[in-house]
C-alpha cells in the first residue's frame, strides 16, 4: 500500500513539473546599461527547478520590461531583483545543490 502511494506521488509530481514548466519565453536577455551589461537568463530552466512562478513574479509581473518599469516607478530598488537571484544561488550552493552564478561577470556581459 505504501509502495503504491509513493508511485502515485511520483506520477503526480511529474505531472506538476511538466504542466508547470515552459511558460513565457524559454530564455530571456535582461537589458542592463553600463559596465555590467545584459544578463542572459534561462527562464524555463528556473520554472522547472523552482516550481513556483511567484519566487520571482511575486516581485514583478509576468511581462517583458516589468523590472525596468517598476524600478522607474520606484516599485523596485535598483539591484533588488539581482540580489534575489544571487541570494538564492548562494544559499543553494551552500546546501551543496546545483546552483547558478554569484560572481558579477558570470551573469553580466562586459558592457
Ligand atoms: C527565477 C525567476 C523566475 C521564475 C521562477 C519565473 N519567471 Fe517569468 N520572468 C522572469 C524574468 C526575469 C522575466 C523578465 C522580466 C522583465 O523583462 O523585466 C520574466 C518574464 C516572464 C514573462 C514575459 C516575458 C516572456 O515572454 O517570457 C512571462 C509570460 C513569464 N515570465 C511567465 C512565467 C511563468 C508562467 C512562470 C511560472 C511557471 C515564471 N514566469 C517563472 C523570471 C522568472
Ligand atoms: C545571478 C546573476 C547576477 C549576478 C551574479 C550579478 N548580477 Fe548585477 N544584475 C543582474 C540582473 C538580473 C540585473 C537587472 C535587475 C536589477 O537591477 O535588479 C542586474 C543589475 C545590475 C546593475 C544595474 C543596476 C541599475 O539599475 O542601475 C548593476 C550596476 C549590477 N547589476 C552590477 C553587478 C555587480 C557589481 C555584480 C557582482 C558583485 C553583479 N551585478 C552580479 C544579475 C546579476
Ligand atoms: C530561488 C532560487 C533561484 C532564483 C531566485 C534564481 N535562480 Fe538562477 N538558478 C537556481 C538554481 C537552483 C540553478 C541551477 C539549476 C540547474 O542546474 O538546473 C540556477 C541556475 C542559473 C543559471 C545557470 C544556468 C546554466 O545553464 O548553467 C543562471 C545564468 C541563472 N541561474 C541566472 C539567474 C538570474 C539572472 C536570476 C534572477 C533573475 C536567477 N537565476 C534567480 C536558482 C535560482
Amino acid at each position: 500500500m505504501r509502495r503504491v502511494g509513493s508511485v502515485l506521488a511520483a506520477v503526480l509530481l511529474v505531472g506538476v513539473c511538466c504542466a508547470f514548466a515552459g511558460q513565457g519565453s524559454e530564455s530571456l536577455v535582461l537589458p542592463v546599461e553600463g559596465k555590467y551589461g545584459e544578463v542572459a537568463f534561462p527562464h524555463w530552466n528556473h520554472q522547472a527547478t523552482l516550481g513556483d512562478c511567484n519566487t520571482c513574479h511575486g516581485m514583478f509581473p509576468q511581462e517583458t520590461g516589468a523590472i525596468h518599469r517598476l524600478i522607474a516607478d520606484n516599485g523596485l530598488k535598483k539591484k533588488q531583483v539581482m540580489n534575489n537571484c544571487r541570494a538564492c544561488h548562494r544559499t543553494t550552493a551552500k546546501a551543496g545543490n546545483p546552483s547558478g552564478p554569484v560572481k558579477c561577470f558570470d551573469c553580466h556581459a562586459k558592457g
